[in-house]
């Protein structure tokens, strides 16, 4: 039984015993992992195609919009992309890159900043980036034989993080602690929220503990810390948890109290279920209490969220809920469900989660193969296949007419028909390949990457779309994120790749966890594998 009652004082749902057979299991296979150069060329190619369209026309500003030429300070400013891409370049072995992007480094002034200030973007691509790219270069089998690294332009990079942590440490000084999202600098201040959401709270204490752990300054680790304790104690309890370890999604930054329950594994919740497993694999030791969460969370996720179509019953989709009434939609960013779930199944020895992981991701798996691109689509719903009476229940209505036939036939019909170059389900594919070494996988992260390879091409560069289900992706709308260079390229990459230092691996043997931004973050603590 679980030990949360008696630490903390709070809980109210520690009955909920686990299911019999959750005992840890030992796994009787290794994987056997292989690598394709010619996969990985190909994906090298991409990376410098976009990296080139963005040096050109874009750098040192954040982001390269490829059909016009020009560039966007969607980031405030700092160079989002070239921070974004440098563990990328790394892992490649792109020495130019690298060269050209620790060069910039140096120079970033983080006292001003072109508009509003997210301290959630700022940490997952900055911050992330920035302590990734430290710990990538200092573990020296992590690095290829052609990049050598000068010393100052690496201590640049760390104190660099260190500054930017400085001037962003003024989102805690609330009543709470809970962090205040908006930002402005120059001076650094507050610009006045009343309210933080789960995954924008929920979404820094990975990369503010690195920065802690590399520095020897505690400070930075505690103010996350605080903020997050809010998130695993939630109040008010019968409002903020409608299922043990789901919690509501915004969050009143004077008090830390929830203001609503309704949630999912979606955008705006998404990363802070994430960091939960993540903070166990990074620390075990201080970070045992945030398993107990993400198991409560993944079982009630299994009893109550996973759904299936009435058309497809035999794909998986987790619903998202308003108090404990399901929702039957989800989204591409949700698709990062299945790997994480699988990372969990790997560390805790639990093969009924990576089993659920692995059917989530077929299920992902659909709603690209589904599409006249071959690439899924921002959102989609279904009707789930309850029973009878429940098929017309008012929250599980059928597919709009227009629809009809593409439901029959793929199981979810579309909401939102963009891509915007996003990564999860390449993500959960990786994990899914890492976890088994099924082949599978890696041609199924090949079909993804030549299907966006091909639509998204756009100009100097990549570039988002506006419908996954017409011939040519609809159109162009000339913006290449960041994220595209630090985890599309990269997932895409490294599950094709040889097998190396930074790579997951099934023992949970590995040196590295992902941040949500896929920046590799050193492990601290003890690995418990078998
Ligand atoms: C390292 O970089 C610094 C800053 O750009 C430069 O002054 C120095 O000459 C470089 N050192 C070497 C050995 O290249
Ligand atoms: C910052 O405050 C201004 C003025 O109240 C508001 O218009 C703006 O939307 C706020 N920005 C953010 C990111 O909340
Ligand atoms: C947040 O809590 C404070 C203190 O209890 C209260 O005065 C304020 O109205 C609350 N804000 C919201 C948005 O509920
Ligand atoms: C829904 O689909 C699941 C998985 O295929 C199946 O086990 C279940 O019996 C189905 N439910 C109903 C009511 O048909
Ligand atoms: C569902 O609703 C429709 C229209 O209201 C009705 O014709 C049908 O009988 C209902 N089906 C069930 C199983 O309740
Ligand atoms: C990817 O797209 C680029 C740009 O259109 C093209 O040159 C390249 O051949 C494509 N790669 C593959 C493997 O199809």
């Amino acid at each position: 039984m679980h030990i949360l009652s008696s630490l903390l004082g709070v809980c109210t749902v520690c009955a909920m015993a686990l299911p019999a057979s959750a005992g840890p299991t030992r796994r009787n296979f290794t994987p056997d992992y292989v690598s394709h150069p010619d996969r990985t060329d190909a994906i090298k190619d991409a990376f410098q195609r976009s990296w080139d369209g963005y040096y050109k026309y874009a750098f040192p500003h954040d982001s390269l919009k490829p059909v016009s030429n020009t560039y966007s300070d969607d980031r405030n400013g700092w160079g989002a992309s070239a921070v974004d891409a440098l563990s990328t370049a790394l892992v490649m072995g792109n020495a130019d890159a690298v060269a050209q992007i620790l060069a910039h480094i140096q120079n970033i002034n983080f006292d001003v900043a072109v508009g509003d200030i997210s301290l959630f973007e700022t940490t997952i691509r900055y911050l992330g980036g920035l302590l990734s790219g430290y710990d990538l270069m200092t573990t020296p089998d992590a690095l290829s034989d052609d990049i050598s690294i000068n010393s100052t332009l690496l201590a640049a990079v760390l104190s660099q993080a260190e500054h930017l942590a400085d001037n962003l440490k003024v989102a805690f000084e609330t009543p709470s602690g809970v962090p205040d999202n908006d930002l402005q600098f120059n001076p650094p201040r507050r610009n006045g929220s009343q309210t933080n959401g789960l995954a924008t709270i929920g979404t820094l204490v990975l990369e503010w503990t690195r920065l802690s752990d590399l520095t020897g300054n505690p400070m930075y680790g505690s103010l996350a810390q605080r903020g997050e304790w809010y998130l695993l104690n939630p109040q008010p309890r019968k409002l903020a948890e409608p299922f043990p370890g789901l919690v509501g999604t915004n969050v009143n930054i004077t008090n830390g109290q929830f203001l609503d329950g309704t949630g999912g594994w979606v955008g705006g919740d998404d990363s802070f279920y994430e960091y939960l497993i993540k903070m166990y694999v990074y620390d075990p030791v201080r970070f045992g209490y945030y398993k107990e969460r993400w198991i409560l969370a993944v079982e009630s996720s299994m009893r109550h969220l996973a759904s299936h179509p009435a058309s497809r019953p035999d794909l998986t989709f987790l619903a998202m809920f308003n108090g404990r009434k399901q929702q039957f939609l989800s989204q591409h960013l949700a698709c990062f469900d299945a790997g994480n779930i699988i990372l969990g199944g790997l560390v805790l020895h639990q093969e009924r989660y990576v089993q659920f992981g692995l059917d989530l991701a077929a299920s992902c798996h659909d709603t690209y193969t589904s599409t006249v691109t071959g690439i899924g689509p921002e959102t989609f719903s279904w009707q789930d296949n309850g029973t009878l009476a429940f098929l017309n229940a008012s929250n599980n209505s059928p597919a709009p007419k227009s629809q009809t036939d593409f439901w029959k036939r793929a199981g979810f019909w579309i909401d939102d028909g963009q891509y915007v170059l996003r990564p999860e389900v390449i993500e959960s594919y990786y994990y899914a390949y890492r976890a088994t070494g099924d082949t599978k996988y890696q041609d199924w992260a090949w079909d993804a990457f030549l299907a966006i390879n091909a639509t998204c091409a756009a100009g100097s560069g990549y570039s988002s779309i506006t419908n996954v289900n017409v011939a040519g992706g609809g159109s162009f709308q000339d913006f290449q994120e960041s994220f595209w260079f630090a985890e599309v390229l990269k997932y895409s990459y490294l599950i094709q790749a040889d097998d190396a230092v930074y790579q997951v691996q099934a023992d949970n043997s590995g040196e590295f966890v992902y941040n949500t931004e896929c920046h590799p973050v050193r492990r601290f603590g003890p690995r418990p594998y078998w």
